[in-house]
């Protein structure tokens, strides 16, 4: 007899072997979890009528707020299948005393890894030359020239799990490091021979400004219109962490004065007001021939889809054992 009822939504997207998993899983089966999978994602505009679960399992792609926690009346606990948490309305869970757990690592290597393909992407124009030669058809090497990392300075911007292992590839890369962090980590920067820097003195040395921070109140807008301009000219920025951490209408103006040579961005200020496909509220970002734009896919690699699945059913277990885990404060 089960004793819960998990939903999953939008887990489709890594098609059937997800779902497969988590409904043979044998943990899950001897806490008495029973598991069920949603089209889509769950937002205001998508709450399953006469919902009688309470276990809720969502992807950063859903839109968790107060208004679809009201219309969820029988949830008891919320498991997000990220890090991040900044798509649940975690003031609303607490009033209703339902739980929220989150994933704090899976994918440390992943996500700094994804840093390095915009990186390499932006360095030696890869979009540009793919085109040249699909779209174009031309096998032609003119307008192609990149620049080395070898040499370069890379601002790592948070030198957490994902920082760090940002600031390794960029040693491999043979690249200078030079960071910024409320917490500096001392012992590290002496391992891999970087220094700590103020965030200005980091915008004003760095060739690539990589960000690994947070999204917290204290990190909206740290990439400004004010401090964007201390910036190289002609300097890259990379955001894989959170679209609100920079400014995005300064980074369009930097980027259409030429002041920054281009941008990566996995991430973007309003991604969660976009999901009905509507690329408006970008900027005009993505249509830039110098920014590589991709859908906050970072973290999705198959080594951490599983990783994500295995903490996940962890969370549920410890929930329905009395004890939840990994609880978001
Ligand atoms: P972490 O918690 O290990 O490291 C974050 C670092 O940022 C810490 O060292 C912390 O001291 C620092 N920090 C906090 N406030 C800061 C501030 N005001 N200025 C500078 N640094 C500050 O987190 P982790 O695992 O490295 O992840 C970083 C972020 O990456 C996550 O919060 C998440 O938003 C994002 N992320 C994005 C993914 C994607 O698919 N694009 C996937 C996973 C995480």
């Amino acid at each position: 007899m089960n004793k819960h009822k998990a939903v999953f939504f939008n887990c489709g997207r890594w098609g059937e072997e997800g779902e497969a998993y988590l409904r043979r899983n044998e943990k899950l089966k001897t806490a008495g979890v029973e598991v069920e999978f949603a089209d889509g994602i769950l937002d205001k505009d998508h709450v399953p009528a006469g919902a009688d679960f309470d276990v809720l399992g969502v992807f950063m792609d859903s839109a968790v707020s107060a208004e679809v926690i009201a219309k969820l009346p029988s949830i008891r606990f919320i498991s997000t299948l990220s890090t991040g948490y900044d798509h649940i309305d975690l003031a609303a869970a607490a009033a209703r005393g339902i739980p929220v757990s989150s994933v704090p690592a899976y994918g440390e290597n992943t996500v700094a890894e994804f840093a390095f393909a915009l990186i390499l992407a932006l360095s030696r124009k890869i979009c540009e030359a793919r085109a040249r030669v699909r779209d174009e058809k031309r096998f032609t090497t003119d307008g192609l020239c990149g620049f080395d990392l070898a040499g370069k300075t890379l601002g790592v911007v948070g030198t957490g799990r994902i920082g760090k292992h940002a600031i390794r590839m960029a040693k491999g890369f043979g690249m200078t490091v030079a960071a910024y962090d409320v917490y500096r980590d001392d012992a590290f920067a002496k391992e891999m021979d970087f220094r700590y820097f103020e965030l200005a003195d980091l915008l004003a040395q760095s060739d690539i400004v990589t960000i690994h921070a947070p999204y917290l109140p204290s990190t909206h807008h740290l990439i400004n219109a004010q401090n964007i301009g201390l910036m190289k000219r002609g300097a890259y920025l990379v955001n894989t962490a959170r679209g609100a951490i920079v400014e995005t209408a300064a980074l369009r103006a930097a980027l259409q004065a030429g002041a920054l040579g281009g941008a990566g961005l996995d991430v973007l200020e309003e991604e969660t007001e976009m999901k009905a496909g509507d690329m408006a509220a970008d900027g005009g970002l993505a249509a830039m021939p110098n920014v590589v734009m991709t859908p906050h896919n970072a973290f999705n690699t198959r080594e951490a889809f599983f990783r994500i699945l295995d903490t996940t059913i962890d969370n549920i277990v410890a929930f329905a054992e009395g004890a939840p885990a990994n609880l978001v404060k």
